[in-house]
């Protein structure tokens, strides 16, 4: 349960400055130190200040209005909007890939435990690569669970552990729904002029989230190990 908020009374007493026994004794018996017989101020943080915060310095959802990166506010917003898709279904799949790297069983554990781990750590390099062009773009980029839980379109997983071809499905069909809505985000960024953003998209999303399809999906081959047949 959160605290009660300080009162003024309260936060005025603790944020006044306090005289120290030491310079008080300085100040009585040196001369040159009382005409310098100035306060020390205890020096402390100011805490709870958001229980009475004042209202948000920009809102979810908007984008700032004068921004000199040769980019119209309709652009921007629309470009906002897409990555803020993007961001929320980049985070749930690189938590997707922790939960596989810390549950999987089996033969092929090893192999995958590592993959799962690397791929975590490309797509936690993603996440920060959207939500800062976001901010570039004047927007506010989501950030926590609650609000990620809200805004993903990949299913969300039981907690319960799972079979891994059942982890590696689960993981394709995360990159398929990030990968189609690439295309979109893409075509809607060069259409747009906001190359930035088709570069992001094209360069880093979608080249990362190929790359990591093929090096999950060949586990799900269904091919001899011992003897051809
Ligand atoms: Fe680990």
């Amino acid at each position: 349960m959160a605290k009660a908020p300080a009162t003024k009374t309260s936060a005025a007493v603790a944020a006044a400055p306090k005289v120290s026994a030491a310079s008080k004794k300085a100040a009585s018996s040196d001369g040159q130190a009382s005409s310098n017989n100035r306060a020390t101020p205890m020096l402390q943080p100011v805490l709870n200040q958001q229980f009475d915060a004042p209202a948000a310095l920009q809102k979810f959802g908007t984008v700032s209005q004068r921004l000199p990166i040769g980019l119209d506010t309709d652009t921007r917003q629309q470009s906002v909007a897409n990555l803020n898709q993007l961001l929320a279904d980049t985070i749930t799949l690189r938590d997707l890939y922790k939960k596989h790297h810390w549950q999987v069983v089996g033969p092929t554990f090893y192999q995958l435990h590592l993959l799962y781990d690397k791929h975590y750590e490309e797509q936690s390099g993603l996440v920060d690569i959207i939500a800062e062009r976001i901010q570039i773009l004047g927007g506010v980029a989501v950030a926590m669970a609650h609000d990620v839980a809200e805004l993903t379109s990949i299913p969300r997983p039981p907690r319960d552990r799972e079979e891994a071809p059942v982890q590696v499905s689960r993981l394709l069909e995360a990159h398929q729904i990030i990968l189609k809505n690439c295309h979109e985000y893409a075509k809607t960024a060069a259409d747009a002029g906001d190359d930035g953003t088709n570069d992001v998209v094209v360069s880093d999303v979608m080249r990362t989230n190929e790359l990591q399809v093929w090096f999950v999906s060949e586990h799900v081959v269904d091919t001899p190990l011992v003897r051809a047949e």
